[in-house]
């Protein structure tokens, strides 16, 4: 799914080293516990994949497009000032279809942020498309915030949380704490971060340089992948 964050165009450089991980415990689950647009997750072959969110409209909107993607392939994109109603009246719309409407029509895809104003009629429908294009069968999805899953023991878990310096989901995230978390649940799983600086009890285990799209003008930016040094 187009995300704000996304990992898909890395999804397959990082895949080799998730897979590794999961060859030290094959009984073991993959999680998930940022699971965002499923760009990652889609990729793992693996026989448990869990994906959590603390957005309950993403989540809603996955699930849909798993169990009934022909009530998505009719959704239309509406004016702003429809795009405003339904953010200030959620309660009044399916889960799934918020999701829809937050994510679709606005820019970059950011969760209820800027409708494209002059959006061209291709750009929802795009953005449509490509959830349905993503194959979503088998995976385990579920809202929860990160700090109440049940990890267990013997499981692979990656993690794409919101950058520290580039918190694009409207909800507060403390990077301490999840810090903290992270060293706790490496003592019985093997855990990767993506981010691009974490504490110094942290290595990064690879690397790469993501060059940007040739209409930016940003420097290219270096993607990295840490595990706690236990
Ligand atoms: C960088 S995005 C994940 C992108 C995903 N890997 C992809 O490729 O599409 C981070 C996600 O973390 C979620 N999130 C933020 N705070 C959270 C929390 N406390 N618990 C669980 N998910 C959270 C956001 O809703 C967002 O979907």
């Amino acid at each position: 799914m187009r995300y704000v964050g996304s990992k898909r165009r890395l999804a397959k450089k990082l895949l080799p080293i998730i897979q590794q991980g999961l060859k030290v415990y094959p009984k073991g689950m993959y999680i998930e516990p940022f699971v965002g647009g499923a760009n990652m997750i889609t990729e793992v072959k693996h026989h448990t994949r869990i994906g959590y969110d603390a957005n309950k409209y993403l989540i809603a909107l996955l699930k849909q497009a798993q169990q009934n993607p022909d009530s998505i392939e009719q959704a239309k994109c509406f004016s702003k000032t429809v795009f405003n109603y339904i953010k200030s009246n959620k309660d009044k719309f399916y889960n799934w279809y918020v999701g829809a409407m937050g994510f679709f029509p606005t820019y970059c895809n950011k969760w209820m942020e800027s409708y494209h104003e002059h959006l061209s009629p291709g750009v929802f429908d795009g953005s449509k498309k490509c959830l349905l294009n993503q194959n979503l069968s088998g995976i385990h999805l579920l809202h929860s915030d990160y700090r109440n899953i049940n990890v267990g023991k013997g499981n692979v878990i990656y993690c794409d949380p919101p950058y520290k310096f580039a918190d694009f989901y409207k909800m507060p995230f403390n990077h301490e704490e999840f810090y903290e978390w992270v060293r706790t649940v490496s003592r019985n799983n093997i855990v990767f971060v993506s981010e691009y600086v974490m504490p110094p009890d942290f290595e990064c285990v690879w690397r790469t340089t993501i060059k940007p799209g040739i209409s930016h003008k940003a420097a290219p930016r270096v993607e990295k992948l840490f595990m706690y040094k236990n």
